[in-house]
């Protein structure tokens, strides 16, 4: 396979979920282009429309009229996101509301202990199932400030807790064990809020005034690129050119380990929006070594260790990622999918003491990919079964449709 090309790829989920989240209390209207088309910010939107938001998502740029949110009707089905889970929770509970969160099956087996636990320290009243959805939440009787030092590293639950404490009393303290994407703290202050760093501390204040609106483009999203630069660095005589990617430090870890595996990668056209990085990325067909990943930077790839991982499996030598705990309690227990997956198609991969170990060489056998109904396997193993074999069978196509319906027209428009 070859692949030349120039893509334009949706945009971020995660900044498209905070971009409708937080406009949708905002005062006035907001505008928001290249939202990511994915089934999860689905469920972020027919979630807060439940909650009488006003979002006109008709057309390809969105217009999104702030309101006073109420309390829903019906019970919020989150689908498959966590993210919209967490974060609705913080959002619903700064404006005092009452509210029932359920998900799909892989969604309902995810931990909601890790933003129970603070929403409750927060005056929060929480029902839930053993700390998994189905889970009530009641926030009726408003929010008080919280002092929280978060034990997992999780941007989803520290920003669960900054939304919540936008209706709290006083300002909130909260501190991070290792630095997560940083999106909320940015739109936030962007809006007028005030979210501040210093040291470990984030301090965030109650809001005194509504939000302001926004009017933004949203970049590329970098977790959807990290597909196509490995479709260009393993593939031979290849080159792809991915235009006004987000390059949020928290976010293109990727591209560091990349490099370090020897990738032909270069950035160029750097801009700023809304207060986020961006610019255009090439890659280009590679000679790969492995690498050893720290835990330290495990939250800044967090959701590419699977393309990474495949990445991995054509390198010369044995490639390491430290404390990868967090993968289990992903969309599906990725460590185990993507060792599940290596093996299948012939790649020695294995966890060891918190550790994932991918041996590098070529895959051997063409595999049936299982998906375990998580996008980001059956995204990262078809460009394995591509590279490798020219083909692909998956166990289940339409969960690409969570973060990125347009994958496979995307692959065949720069591929000969
Ligand atoms: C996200 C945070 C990460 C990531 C998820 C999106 C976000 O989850 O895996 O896809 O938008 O805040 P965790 O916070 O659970 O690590």
């Amino acid at each position: 396979m070859k692949v030349n090309g120039v893509l334009n790829l949706p945009g971020d989920k995660s900044i498209s979920h905070r971009a409708i989240m937080l406009s949708s209390i905002a005062k006035g209207k907001s505008y928001i282009r290249n939202l990511n088309d994915g089934a999860d910010l689905q469920s972020t939107i027919s979630v807060l429309k439940a909650c009488g938001a006003k979002i006109d998502n008709s057309n390809k740029s969105i217009i999104v009229e702030g309101v006073s949110l109420i309390d829903p009707k019906v019970n919020l089905d989150c689908g498959n996101s966590g993210t919209t889970t967490r974060l609705i929770s913080g959002l619903l509970c700064s404006q005092k509301l009452d509210f029932v969160l359920t998900g799909d099956n892989s969604l309902s087996l995810r931990p909601m202990k890790r933003i129970i636990i603070p929403l409750k320290k927060m005056g929060c009243d929480i029902s839930s199932n053993n700390n998994l959805l189905p889970m009530r939440i009641n926030a009726k009787g408003g929010t008080q400030s919280i002092n929280y030092k978060i034990p997992v590293a999780s941007a989803q639950v520290k920003s669960c807790i900054l939304l919540a404490a936008l209706g709290a009393d006083k300002p909130s303290i909260i501190r991070e064990n290792i630095v997560t994407r940083n999106h909320t703290e940015v739109m936030l202050n962007n809006m007028g809020a005030s979210v501040s760093q210093k040291d470990n501390n984030i301090i965030v204040k109650p809001l005194k005034n509504k939000l302001n609106p926004i009017d933004v483009t949203i970049p590329s999203d970098p977790s959807s690129a990290a597909f196509f630069a490995a479709l260009s660095v393993l593939n031979n005589n290849s080159e792809l050119k991915i235009n006004n990617v987000l390059l949020n430090k928290t976010r293109i870890g990727f591209i560091d380990v990349l490099k370090k595996m020897n990738c032909n990668i270069s950035i160029n056209n750097n801009q700023s929006n809304n207060g986020e990085e961006t610019g255009d990325i090439s890659f280009r067909t590679s000679k790969l070594n492995s690498v050893e990943v720290g835990s330290k930077l495990i939250p800044a790839i967090i959701d590419e260790i699977p393309i990474l991982a495949v990445v991995a499996a054509y390198s010369n030598g044995t490639t390491v990622f430290r404390g990868v705990e967090e993968l289990k309690y992903k969309e599906c227990d990725r460590l185990h999918a993507i060792i599940h997956n290596l093996n299948a198609f012939g790649i020695n991969a294995y966890e060891k003491e918190n550790s994932l170990f991918i041996e590098g060489g070529k895959p051997k056998n063409l595999s049936k990919i299982t998906t375990f109904h998580d996008h980001r396997i059956a995204m990262a193993f078809t460009i394995l079964s591509l590279t490798s074999f020219g083909k692909y069978r998956l166990d289940n196509k339409s969960c690409i449709d969570i973060s990125l319906p347009n994958f496979f027209n995307l692959i065949d428009g720069v591929s000969k």
